[in-house]
């Protein structure tokens, strides 16, 4: 472990908003006072009406609910773009930079003002308006990272449609999967997408998702003109996106909606079953992504911000669009990846644009670091002067370097930890008040009370090690599972009674600061995606030759977690390498690139015990290759499936 402390910089302490005494004193008056300290923060959006109510929320079965700000009304739209119109009309709001750079034939980026992002934000709210999208309706958005991703979210926002973005990176099943469950209406998508200079079938996927829909759900398909690729378009249903929104007024009034109607729906997975449809609302997610934004990233407005997340992720959502934009920011969308056409591309970014606030996930730091570091240091960085990670723990060395060599030393690290479910930073360092130890998320945002309890649920004092909980609601909690509000309480609440269940470990040191050490459920992050044990099983279990399998995670050197499957085929079928590759695609067409399974072990038998439960315990301790502490197998029905189990163990690193 990593003991080295980073004192605030004294710059930082001088200049930022929050300081270490200001930290302390919001921090106690949010747990002592909320109602006093929420009517004061939520007064960063503009209310078409004025909430008297603060927070009724309960995490007890009996009175179980979520509900922030109730009364008041909003347009989550118009707090992103319209009111910031009079000052900053002719800011850039969204710096766009393609796949590839301008001399590799990419083209010039696209700069977008807040004018002319509310242009084609009223418009395509009113394309949506003349296709019959109504407030309520759920809208599928399917698309690559360009900034009409955004301004479909803004749009659907605007009239109080719900957005479900869908990762461009998903399989056909997968959006299938997502249209059905939320019933979605329209579909908005692109012909193709481009990442790492390859093409991505954005269109042909989403045709042959609405093959496996049952019932009609999805009336129109928008198609937006990314490559201009010649695509099938089904006469009727599919229409281009430039027509329609060319053929509409540049005025959209913005609706008057609740603060507790619905603003997005955002499939998760979690440790059993089909991803769960993540639910957020309008007024407390956007005063939550808003306030996090400006505190977490020390954010001034007209500064250049960039979230290198993509927006089919919570974190693109949050800090890509909304805590950005309705902070009046300069939020940069990159399309492409980091490793593309070099390693240099995202610092060659940076200078670029002068980026001020950078903010990246771990698992993309340690495939760059492994380069080497020219690639970093042939360029400038001069503009930078914050640095943030997101998605999965930091491991200190990919901390450090993050620090000395893309920071040069000057630039604070903040280390955020949070969920889909929380929909913004929770635990989180703030540059001018948090002294930093590499690889701790340290300390909660104003509203959070974190615990940690035993299996038991008892809570563990001082420095300790046990399970994360929260104990009070905050205004960017989920609401709901979408289509399934008993299946919300019951992931969440029951674990721990009346306290909200993270699935994370966590350790907490004599200083009070908490260290993130990873999911204790099945839910495996790979590469700061999150990715539930049992979808990568069932996708494997569809295929015809498999009997039985059971996928755990192992530590992967980029990508902090890979996938390990152990696999029993049916009786008739032989291990080998050609069927080892098939499987591997076939998870890949199943849910997407995301979930490939990295190492793939035949298993005659799995360890089980007499009831039938898989051992989940063994299995990872083979993947680790931690054989030595196997524990105690003698509960097993076959305690010789261990043995074979051991002995042809895959080559893992
Ligand atoms: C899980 C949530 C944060 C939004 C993007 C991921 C892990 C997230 C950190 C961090 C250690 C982290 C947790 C969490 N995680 N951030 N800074 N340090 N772990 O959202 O897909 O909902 O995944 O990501 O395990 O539970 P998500």
């Amino acid at each position: 472990m990593n003991d080295h402390v980073y004192p605030v910089p004294a710059d930082w302490a001088e200049r930022a908003k929050i300081n270490k005494e200001r930290y302390a004193e919001l921090y106690r008056e949010s747990l002592s006072n909320p109602d006093a300290f929420w009517r004061r923060e939520a007064q960063r959006l503009d209310w078409q009406k004025p909430f008297t109510k603060v927070s009724e929320s309960s995490f007890d079965e009996a009175t179980f609910g979520i509900s922030w700000f109730s009364d008041g009304q909003l347009n989550v739209s118009a707090n992103c773009i319209d009111r910031h119109l009079a000052e900053r009309g002719d800011q850039p709001a969204i710096i766009w930079e393609p796949d590839s750079p301008p001399e590799m034939g990419g083209g010039e980026g696209r700069i977008i003002t807040y004018a002319q992002l509310h242009e084609a934000v009223c418009r395509l709210a009113n394309g949506l308006k003349s296709l019959g999208i109504r407030k309520g309706d759920r809208v599928t958005i399917y698309l690559p990272m360009i900034p009409e991703a955004a301004i479909s979210m803004l749009a659907c926002a605007r009239i109080g449609a719900i957005h479900s973005v869908v990762f461009g990176g998903f399989s056909p099943d997968s959006i299938a999967n997502r249209v059905q469950d939320c019933d979605s209406r329209l579909i908005i998508t692109a012909d193709e997408g481009l990442r790492g200079g390859k093409v991505v079938p954005l269109k042909a996927n989403v045709d042959e998702a609405l093959k496996l829909l049952h019932g009609p759900t999805v009336e129109k398909v928008v198609v937006v003109t990314r490559t201009g690729a010649g695509v099938w378009m089904e006469e009727g249903r599919d229409l281009s996106y430039e027509e329609l929104v060319a053929a509409q007024s540049p005025d959209c009034p913005a609706d008057v909606l609740n603060a507790e109607d619905p603003l997005f729906i955002l499939y998760t997975s979690g440790s059993t079953g089909k991803p769960k449809g993540v639910l957020h609302t309008m007024g407390g997610y956007l005063t939550w992504a808003s306030m996090t934004h400006e505190y977490v990233f020390d954010y001034r407005p007209g500064e250049i911000f960039w979230c290198a997340a993509d927006v089919g992720w919570v974190t693109g959502h949050s800090y890509v669009v909304y805590g950005s934009l309705a902070n009046g920011a300069t939020t940069l969308m990159y399309e492409g990846v980091p490793n593309f056409p070099d390693f240099s591309r995202f610092w060659q970014i940076i200078d670029k644009y002068q980026v001020q606030i950078f903010y990246a996930a771990p698992t993309a730091l340690r495939a760059l670091m492994r380069e080497g570091d020219d690639w970093v240091t042939k360029t400038s960085r001069a503009s930078l002067r914050l640095l943030g990670s997101v998605g999965e723990p930091i491991n200190p060395e990919a901390w450090e370097w993050y620090h000395r060599v893309v920071g040069e030393g000057r630039c604070p690290i903040v280390d955020t930890w949070w969920q889909t479910e929380t929909g913004a930073a929770m635990i989180t360092p703030m540059p001018g008040a948090t002294d930093l130890k590499p690889g701790s998320a340290s300390f909660p945002m104003f509203g959070v009370e974190p615990q940690l309890v035993d299996g038991d649920g008892h809570v563990l004092e001082g420095a300790t090690e046990g399970n994360l909980v929260l104990t009070r609601s905050w205004p960017g909690q989920m609401r709901t599972v979408w289509g399934d509000h008993r299946r919300f309480f019951e992931t969440y609440f029951t674990t721990y009674r009346g306290k909200y269940f993270t699935g994370d470990g966590c350790r907490r040191d004599a200083d009070g600061y908490y260290w993130i050490t990873g999911r204790v459920d099945d839910v495996i992050n790979v590469s700061g995606h999150r990715m539930g044990t049992a979808e990568v099983e069932s996708a494997l279990v569809a295929h015809a030759k498999v009997a039985e399998a059971a996928v755990v995670g192992y530590p992967h050197d980029l990508k902090g977690q890979g996938i390990y499957a152990y696999v029993t085929l049916n009786a008739n079928d032989v291990p080998s390498e050609a069927l080892r590759r098939d499987l591997v695609q076939w998870v890949r067409k199943e849910i997407g690139p995301i979930a490939t399974p990295d190492v793939i072990q035949f298993a005659p038998g799995l360890p089980k015990t007499r009831s039938g439960k898989i051992m989940r315990r063994i299995l990872r301790k083979i993947a680790e290759n931690d054989v030595s502490s196997l524990g105690d197998t003698s509960t097993l029905a076959d305690p010789s499936v261990v043995a074979d189990l051991v002995a042809n163990r895959a080559g893992a690193s």
